[in-house]
């Protein structure tokens, strides 16, 4: 089939200089200061062996401007070395004279990764504006010229809009990566709309992706069943006028940016569709580090809430498994401790039993995967969870949109 972009197969780039946008966006321990997951690195793989006779520039960027783990990108070399079993080299500089001397001198077949693109004010600044003001930006200015070709394999970031993502498909010719095409291939087969009922989960804490795109999955009548879990339900729960308790609020609260915003749009969906928007009626709280139920007319409460209560996991389970195919992305709850992972665990379970078609997505959700030991019966692990939503829900996706406006700027022959 033609595809709407380039792929790695329109160009011959080796002895070149490819820049390749990737993303090994990570969860760290901070404490241990210690990467947590691999499954982004590891997807890198096909990519970057196919180009084992270019200079291979890697661009990346870890967490959000002003968080904590918002951080130097030293720790994701290593993973990288790890991983791929080749030396990666790596400069603390993204646009100045180190890192544009580092490309200058790499040779074929090196690899050199860049500084996380988020330490950057114009990375962040020009967020969401459109492809073509990225251009002039110094980033997309000082690094095209050293380049010969860029590669898009970031697919976990597809659905932003920052100059490292979509500024250099201005300029360069450009093609998308293999994990970038395999991801494309496995989300339209449940696009399609041929395993229907489809319930899609939405939980774990971006919130404000969760809750934007819940809207449009409901409305192109893409998904039959929203179940809401995580955070993603707490934000259901007070739309519905539950009070949660100051504890829960004010967590959430410094969670979630415009958190009233996003109570206000679950409030409209739940008004718009009552019998496809499914919300816990219980919930387990941290009582002093043990698991205690409450049933939400139980609510307010001081204690944390960390997992969905035992019959709202057996009400949720039973509605997904009367479903064709399922989306879920992120966790139910604090899956990390043994006691209030039993939401997400039997959740993930019954989503990857045999007889449903499963695309699960996201960094939390890959970690529940491997912890859980569920590989088998999924049939695709997305390495992005917002982005599959979003490209599931029929949203634009700004660099997808690029790469295709590339491929008419630059076509061959
Ligand atoms: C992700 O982890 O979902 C991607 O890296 C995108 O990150 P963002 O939501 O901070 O843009």
């Amino acid at each position: 089939m033609v595809k709407q972009f380039f792929t790695l197969d329109d160009f011959s780039m080796e002895g070149k200089t490819v820049l390749m946008r990737v993303d090994i966006n990570s969860t760290i321990d901070m404490r241990e200061n210690k990467i947590i997951g691999r499954e982004r690195f590891r997807q890198l793989f096909p990519s970057i062996n196919e180009l084992k006779g270019s200079k291979v520039v890697l661009m990346a960027h870890q967490s959000r401007a002003g968080n904590p783990d918002c951080v130097k990108l030293g720790l994701h070399r290593k993973v990288l070395e790890e991983v791929l079993e080749r030396k990666v080299n790596y400069v603390e500089d993204l646009i100045g004279s180190e890192a544009r001397k580092a490309i200058l001198d790499m040779e074929n077949g090196q690899i050199l990764l860049l500084e996380n693109t988020r330490l950057y004010s114009e990375e962040n600044a020009y967020s969401n504006r459109p492809s073509r003001l990225m251009k002039d930006t110094y980033i997309v200015r000082n690094l095209s010229p050293l380049c010969d070709y860029f590669v898009f394999d970031a697919f976990a970031a597809a659905h932003r809009s920052q100059p490292s993502l979509n500024g250099f498909t201005e300029l360069l010719p450009s093609a998308a990566g293999r994990l970038m095409e395999k991801e494309i291939a496995a989300l339209d087969s449940i696009v399609s709309g041929e395993r229907k009922p489809m319930a899609v989960v939405l939980g774990g804490v971006k919130v404000d992706d969760s809750v934007s795109i819940a809207s449009n999955l409901l409305s192109s009548e893409k998904a039959d069943k929203l179940i809401v879990t995580g955070l993603v339900a707490n934000v259901f729960l007070m739309a519905n006028k539950i009070d949660l308790g100051k504890r829960n609020t004010g967590m959430l609260r410094s969670q979630v940016k415009d958190l009233d915003k996003y109570v206000e749009m679950a409030r409209s969906l739940i008004y718009k569709y009552p019998y496809q928007i499914f919300m816990p009626d219980d919930l387990a709280v941290d009582n002093n580090g043990q698991r205690e139920e409450l049933f939400i007319d139980m609510l307010p409460t001081e204690k944390l809430i960390k997992d969905l209560g035992r019959n709202t996991i057996e009400f949720f389970c039973d509605e997904i498994m009367g479903c064709e195919s399922v989306m879920l992305n992120g966790p139910a709850g604090v899956f990390e401790q043994d006691d209030f992972s039993f939401g997400t665990r039997a959740i993930f379970e019954v989503a990857a039993s045999e007889s449903i078609y499963t695309v699960m997505g996201g960094g939390e959700t890959t970690t529940v995967i491997d912890q859980f030991d569920l590989r088998g019966n999924i049939e695709h692990i997305s390495t992005g969870g917002g982005a599959a939503i979003t490209y599931l829900a029929g949203r634009a996706m700004p660099v997808l949109d690029s790469l295709k406006a590339n491929k008419k700027r630059f076509r061959l022959g």
